[in-house]
This record gives structure tokens, sequence and C-alpha cells, in this order.
């Protein structure tokens, strides 16, 4: 690992996993019960807005009973420590990362603890429960949903992550199954612009055979490894 100044890292469910925040694509293809198109498309916001609002509630109020784990806060510590450039993208909707310290991140796929406004794109800090109908505090409309990407939607901060992608000497995914696009295309990105591509991952993910090294295993230890050999090279 020589000559790293710039560090891009992708997140994915599987860093929260031993925070246990239940991952998407588990034994059964079942996330909390619902198939994923049952509460994460525009048509289910749609179709069943009461269903869509109660599944990402009960997401929100699970928060209160998890805390960051090894991972979370080996990222934080990298967050502080790191004298180069560094973006954490994270595709989780948790807030494990900012809980831990991290403040170098964005969230691509959304927060739980946020609402949008559909009407005019106002996002305000929501930590209860957001019924259908709620009311936008800037425009008025009964219009508040819950800020999360759902299929069919462009992820957020797009033009920021492909900045850092282009910049990149080092690409870390942790915990991603490789299976969602665009992030699962990140590290061919970064490879076209040569960088060193890493996965941390319990098993490979979909992506694995385009990452230059992959190391197997549990988040909580491979983490906190990778972390404290990159700053003790440095
Ligand atoms: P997945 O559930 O698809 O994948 C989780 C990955 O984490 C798998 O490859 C597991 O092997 C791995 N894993 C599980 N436990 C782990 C551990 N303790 N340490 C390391 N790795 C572990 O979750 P994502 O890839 O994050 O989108 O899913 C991507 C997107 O699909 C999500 O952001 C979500 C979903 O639809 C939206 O909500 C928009």
């Amino acid at each position: 690992m020589q000559d790293i100044q710039n560090i891009v890292i992708l997140t994915g469910a599987g860093i929260s996993a031993e925070s246990g925040i239940a991952t998407f694509r588990g034994p059964g293809g079942l996330w909390e019960g619902h198939r994923v198109e049952e509460v994460c498309t525009p048509e289910a916001l749609a179709h069943d807005p009461d269903l869509v609002h109660r599944f990402y509630d009960l997401r929100r109020a699970a928060l209160a009973n998890v805390v960051p784990n090894a991972a979370h806060d080996a990222l934080a510590r990298l967050d502080r420590e790191w004298s180069g450039e560094l973006l954490i993208v994270t595709q989780n909707v948790d807030d494990l990362h900012e809980r831990a310290g991290a403040t170098r991140m964005l969230h691509m796929h959304g927060e739980l603890n946020s609402a949008l406004c559909a009407a005019c794109d106002t996002r305000v800090a929501w930590r209860e429960s957001l019924p259908p109908g709620s009311a936008c505090a800037t425009c008025g409309a009964e219009a508040l949903r819950p800020d999360i990407v759902f299929f069919g939607e462009m992820p957020y901060r797009m033009e920021v992550i492909e900045r850092a992608l282009s910049r990149a000497d080092l690409f870390v995914s942790i915990g991603t199954s490789g299976a969602v696009y665009p992030a699962a295309g990140f590290v061919q990105t970064a490879r076209y612009h040569g960088a060193q591509t890493l996965e941390l991952n319990l098993e490979p993910s979909a992506g694995s055979v385009y990452f230059s090294e992959v190391r197997l295993g549990a988040a909580g230890v491979l983490v906190p490894e990778w972390v404290e050999a990159l700053l003790t090279q440095a």
C-alpha cells in the first residue's frame, strides 16, 4: 500500500451486521419479512403508504437499540487520523458511521433519520414515526416521505462520489454483496482511474473478480486490522 493519498470507502449492510441490523440478502431473500419491492419502490409508496411508512418507522425506531461496532469505530479513527483525502460512501440508511464519529461520509441511499418532501425536495431531520400525509414545514404540502432512495430512483450525491472515485488511489469495499448498481460498479470506475482496490467481506461479492485484493471475514475483525496497518505504514 504505497503512495496512497486519496481513499474512497464503500460500505454496505455487512458492516452493520455485527451491530444487530439485518442485511438485505440473507437466507430466504426476505428483508425483515418483506420482499424488497413491497417496501422499497415508488410504486409501493403510492399503493400502500401505510405499509411503507410503518416499515421505515420500525427501522428508525430500531436504531435506538443498536450501537456502532468495531468496524464503524475503526473507520471513524481513520477519518480522524488520515491526512489525505477520504470519502466514506455508505449504502446504509442507519446512522452508525456518524455515531461512531465519522464525518467525511455521505449516505448514497438516504437516511432513516431524515424525511423528504415529495413536493419541494426539502429535507428535514426526523427521529419520530412519520405518518403518511405529514406536512412539510417549508411548503406546507402533506407530502413528507422517508428519505430513502427506492429502487428506480437516483442515488444521492453521485457527482461527489464520481469525482472522489476519479481521484482515488485506493478503493475499499466493505460488507456489500455487489448486487445493486451504481454502487456495484464503483470498483470498476476506481480501477479505470488507476486505484488499488480491496474488498473486505464475509464472502466473495458478485464483483469480487474486479478487486486487486479480497480478504474474507467479519468486518469487526478485518476493518480494524486494515486501518491499523494503513495508519502504521503511513
Ligand atoms: P446485502 O445484504 O446485499 O449484502 C451484505 C453483504 O455483507 C453480503 O455480501 C454478506 O456476505 C456481507 N456480510 C454479512 N455479514 C458480514 C460481516 N459481519 N462482516 C462483513 N461482511 C458481512 O447488502 P448491501 O450490499 O448493502 O438499498 O445491499 C445494497 C442495497 O440493497 C442496500 O443499500 C439497499 C438494498 O436494496 C436501498 O435501500 C436503496
